[in-house]
């Protein structure tokens, strides 16, 4: 592992997978390969750019995407089966930098009803899909599905599974947005330092937005040790949403005496980025929205600096 990259924060944009799960926000495959290009010029180091194995025109999207995108790493998700897995080492195929990202659930829940899965099935099936997803790249990611539910050791025991079976980033969702800051952090740096061999990977965090804390817990986790946030352009994303790709950049830019890493977005081209997405998705953008709505920050008399303007601007 590149040394360099535990002060970076890797920003892996999910706008074109879980952001198009929005009802009403399916995306055309020209549409998508526009957003595609968007963020590559935004700086975004992955973009995860659907799920291959949920229709031909999904892997298709994807495939076109992988030939198109040169500097950032192009994604697809896939679940922990063979079917998903190797439709997505296909669909990642043309990548000059490929990422296949296979996710299982583990909560008690998750794993009995939706799943009928005992745990050790879990974990046989996790590593199965890593192991397979090393056939077509070595950058693989694997997530817990639902982790901020499931039981604190039986998380370490899947992650040291799927590390030792070759996954390079281990993604830690709040699936249903449940949790708080303090927790959050918490179960992070506890993943931190009860998995063997975590300093060999990059941790990463995912938040949806239920209780409105997608970002808080997104920046709890990296000040616990998370490198990589999934998140979205505006927020977007299912029910309340995904963390808001545009506030955690610019929190963790505007306060670097509190945050250790920084991204490499390019922050001039938020603005811009945003405004796509809402054409787009035909998700307006709401006037008092952090950072990129069109109020964001201004003030009647002129005094405060305006972040809309900042992030037009290279910090
Ligand atoms: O919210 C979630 O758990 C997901 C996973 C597939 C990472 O989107
Ligand atoms: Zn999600």
């Amino acid at each position: 592992m590149n040394d360099t990259i535990k002060d970076r924060l890797i920003i892996f944009d999910t706008t074109l997978r879980d952001g198009e799960q929005s009802p009403g926000a399916a995306m055309t495959k020209e549409e998508k390969i526009r957003i595609a290009r968007q963020l590559e010029r935004l700086g975004v180091d992955v973009i995860e750019a659907g799920f291959a194995a949920a229709s031909p025109g999904d892997a298709d999207a994807i495939k076109a995407i992988a030939q198109i995108v040169q500097n950032s790493t192009v994604c697809s998700l896939a679940r922990a089966n063979e079917k998903d897995v190797r439709a997505a080492g296909e669909a990642i195929r043309p990548a000059k930098s490929g990422r296949i990202h296979t996710f299982i659930a583990t909560s008690p829940i998750h794993m009995e009803k939706k799943l009928r899965m005992q745990p050790d099935q879990v974990v046989e099936a996790a590593v199965k899909a890593v192991k397979m997803a090393l056939e077509y790249t070595d950058n693989v990611e694997f997530s817990a599905e639902d982790a901020v539910r499931s039981e604190m050791d039986f998380l370490c025991r899947v992650f040291d599974a799927v590390i030792k079976a070759g996954a390079k980033t281990i993604n830690v969702p709040d699936t249903v947005g449940y949790s708080i800051p303090g927790l959050w952090g918490e179960r992070i740096r506890q993943l931190v330092e009860r998995v063997p061999n975590s300093d060999k990977v990059i941790w990463s965090t995912h938040c949806h937005n239920d209780l409105g804390l997608a970002v808080a817990n997104s920046l709890a986790a990296v000040m616990n040790g998370a490198r990589q946030v999934e998140c979205t352009i505006n927020g977007l994303g299912e029910r309340a949403g995904n963390a808001s790709l545009e506030e955690v950049v610019m929190a963790v830019k505007t306060r670097r005496d509190v945050f250790t890493c920084d991204s490499r977005i390019d922050t001039t081209q938020i603005v811009p980025t945003s405004k796509l997405v809402s054409t787009i998705t035909g998700y307006p953008v709401q006037p008092n929205k952090a950072i990129v709505g069109a109020n964001a920050f201004a003030h009647e008399s002129g005094i405060h600096p305006g972040w809309r303007a900042q992030a037009s601007r290279d910090l």
